[in-house]
């Protein structure tokens, strides 16, 4: 692509630009965009050096911006046209050229915050007919495979253009900004203030984890999921509550506090080195191994009745739920051989943890189930006892799945390997090359996600080949068993470019910059998928092996003897005036593993959620809570004691404002009809976190 140089008075384009033209669509979403649009000294100012537009920016978590190789339209999607010129450019370059730009405009609450920004480069063209910006503009050289390829854009632009202003809507998203950056611990427990009821049977801790301070000295984090691991704890008890949050004294927050630097690399962020050293020390530090953080902020998970918060690296840190302080480190590779686990396990009701895992070795890459007893044969005991119970063989030894989480049933682990690739070469050369961990993962939709199914009882991997066209999930809903088959609910996206969005300067923008962000993304939807096992494997060819009557899921033999999976959306259709749908809970002490009818969720018309949600997934209705400017967290069930129906209790949610006049609040929901009991205020600004767990007490 050739350098631009461009003068622009009053707005007006005065010299043709040299030739650079790069016009892409972004799979699945329709962003259509053209490097046009941006010519101007925006696109030279904006485009880090050296940025892969191809490569995820995802945390121990993960999601990206995916490019498919210019010209190769992957088969599921082969509908969209794809346009290769100008060599390897694209618009997802741009987009992420323009998403990792540092914002450093003030962001405003957002009563005050009505669109101050002028509209996008990108946004504003998309609309317009092509004689605005064809030859006349003198924008384009001549070229017939350029006008022709120019046409498609816009009769696609024609077609898509609505589809990617939100909702269409002329309306800007409001700035969340204040609900992304650095808070105060409140250590002192302090009294929320109650408006309605909080039932006098609910009693117990809510405890949530997230990130909640992004910098240390003048180091900044990038993303979102690198932030340090803030502990948030309600306490409720006979119609009171009160609210504390802490810090956690992982070793990595101690170092970094020490230092007054980031010390240890994250997600999303490359530590540097001491600044204090000689040059020759910098350099040569570059190829010292990385540290490995123990930030872990992710979520709070159980193992022998104890509770410790993990991320996916290989440490998790126990804590007392009372206090929030740290009382000690685990390192899963002293007890067995797996690099890190997952922040989601899986409990049978006797307190047995699964979780999964992967090992790297010579050999390759592993996915690893692993089995924790439920009791300690040692009150100083933590994870002894863990065993690995069945490794699965990554399908590229060096380029292994990532995964966020899994699925049980009462027999079986349903395990995805999905197309968000890890590159462990370039994991391993991070440091020297400069990158973040984030670097190492891209999304590949030119390969299938496939399921495999685990015999948790003896570890046996069932030959079943499940496969379906490429989506990537992070959390999945619930799975069951019926029939001789498994059926697993899941949401899902068909892009796996999710993570690089969520660079904490993204998130930050403001106006129609932070639509742009929103619009890069692909929505969120609950699918079910049917695994038929063993006993159905014999059927002809072709034949679709699910007898499930009630879905219209398939599962169809094919001639190699792989089973093409597809799925039966699990929403009602106007599920998609609520945006996406994720962080799905169940009443999961009495329905995880069984047949269910509600789950629940955020919808996410924003960035983060703004409502909550109810989803009856037999009858396919929904019920929706939702306050203008407010920003639920993960909604979690805790049952009525005692009782039997599925939706018998309430949903606890912490709900936050970027308004600094309002105060946020523990938002307690009838689940069965989704209305308000009460609200519990406090004056303490808290960020938007991840995941969290009720302790009756
Ligand atoms: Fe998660």
């Amino acid at each position: 692509m050739k350098s631009t140089k461009l003068n622009i008075k009053n707005g007006i384009f005065k010299k043709t630009i040299i030739p650079k033209v790069c016009l892409h669509q972004r799979k699945g979403d329709k962003h259509w965009g053209s490097e046009r649009s941006f010519g101007s000294r925006r696109l030279q100012a904006e485009r880090p050096a050296g940025k892969n537009p191809r490569s995820v920016e995802a945390a121990w978590a993960c999601h990206v911006i995916c490019a498919l190789p210019d010209g190769k339209a992957n088969a599921a999607d082969s509908s969209f046209p794809r346009f290769g010129l100008g060599g390897s450019s694209c618009l997802q370059k741009m987009m992420a050229s323009q998403l990792v730009k540092p914002d450093t405009r003030n962001c405003k609450r957002p009563r005050e915050l009505e669109p101050q920004m002028p509209d996008s480069p990108q946004l504003s063209s998309l609309g317009k007919s092509d004689s605005s910006l064809s030859e006349s503009s003198g924008l384009f050289y001549k070229d017939e495979a350029l006008e022709k390829d120019l046409n498609v854009l816009k009769k696609y632009m024609e077609k898509t253009h609505q589809k990617t202003v939100i909702f269409g809507q002329e309306k800007t998203l409001p700035c969340i900004a204040p609900l992304l950056t650095t808070v105060e611990e409140t250590p002192q427990v302090i009294s929320a203030g109650v408006q309605g009821h909080f039932p006098e049977w609910l009693s117990g801790y809510l405890l949530r984890v997230g990130p909640g301070k992004f910098e240390f000295g003048k180091d900044k984090y990038n993303h979102w999921f690198d932030g340090m691991a803030l502990l948030h704890q309600f306490k409720v008890e006979k119609g009171t509550v009160t609210y504390r949050s802490k810090f956690l004294q992982s070793d990595t927050y101690k170092a970094n506090s020490d230092r007054d630097r980031i010390v240890i690399s994250e997600f999303g962020t490359l530590a540097l080195p001491d600044p204090c050293k000689n040059v020759f020390e910098r350099f040569m530090s570059k190829f010292e191994k990385p540290a490995i953080t123990d930030n872990t902020n992710v979520n709070y998970v159980l193992y022998k009745g104890d509770y410790y918060l993990s991320t996916e690296t290989n440490f998790m840190n126990k804590v007392d739920i009372e206090t929030l302080e740290k009382t000690e480190k685990v390192n899963w590779t002293k007890f067995i051989a797996v690099n890190g686990a997952t922040a989601h396990p899986h409990y049978d009701p006797d307190g047995t943890t699964y979780n999964m895992g992967n090992s790297y070795g010579k050999h390759g890459s592993c996915y690893n189930v692993i089995r924790v007893p439920p009791e300690k044969s040692d009150p100083g005991e933590t994870i002894h006892g863990a065993q690995v119970i069945c490794s699965i063989a990554s399908e590229e030894g060096m380029r292994p799945s990532y995964y966020h989480s899994f699925g049980m049933t009462r027999n079986y682990i349903i395990f995805i390997e999905q197309p968000l690739k890890i590159n462990l070469w370039r994991i391993i050369s991070s440091k020297i090359r400069g990158k973040a961990f984030s670097d190492g993962i891209s999304w590949e939709p030119q390969y299938n996600t496939r399921f495999h199914v685990v015999d948790k009882h003896t570890g046996q991997l069932l030959p079943g080949m499940y496969f379906s066209k490429p989506f990537v999930t992070f959390h999945q809903i619930n799975a069951f068993e019926d029939q001789g088959c498994v059926v697993i609910d899941l949401c899902c996206q068909d892009d796996g470019g999710i993570l690089e969005v969520y660079q904490l300067q993204n998130l930050r923008k403001t106006g129609k910059e932070l639509d742009q962000v929103y619009n890069l993304i692909a929505r969120n939807s609950p699918r079910r998928f049917v695994l038929p096992l063993l006993g159905n494997l014999n059927a002809p060819e072709g034949e679709n092996l699910s007898p499930l009557t009630y879905s219209s899921a398939s599962a169809v033999k094919q001639a190699d003897g792989k089973i093409w999976c597809s799925y039966e959306n699990l929403y009602p259709e106007d599920l998609k005036e609520e945006g996406s749908i994720e962080f799905p809970q169940i009443n999961y002490g009495q329905f995880n593993g069984k047949k269910y009818q509600f789950f629940y969720g955020c919808g996410f018309r924003h960035l983060v959620g703004d409502s909550l949600i109810k989803v009856d997934v037999v009858n396919k209705t929904r019920r929706v809570w939702r306050e203008d400017g407010f920003y639920p967290s993960e909604p979690v069930f805790v049952p009525v004691p005692g009782a039997s129906k599925e939706d018998d209790g309430v949903i606890l949610s912490v709900v936050i404002t970027p308004n600094q006049n309002k105060k946020n609040f523990l938002l307690v929901l009838d689940a069965k009809n989704f209305e308000e009991l009460g609200r519990a205020e406090v004056p303490v600004q808290m960020p938007y976190g991840f995941h969290g767990t009720f302790v009756t007490i």
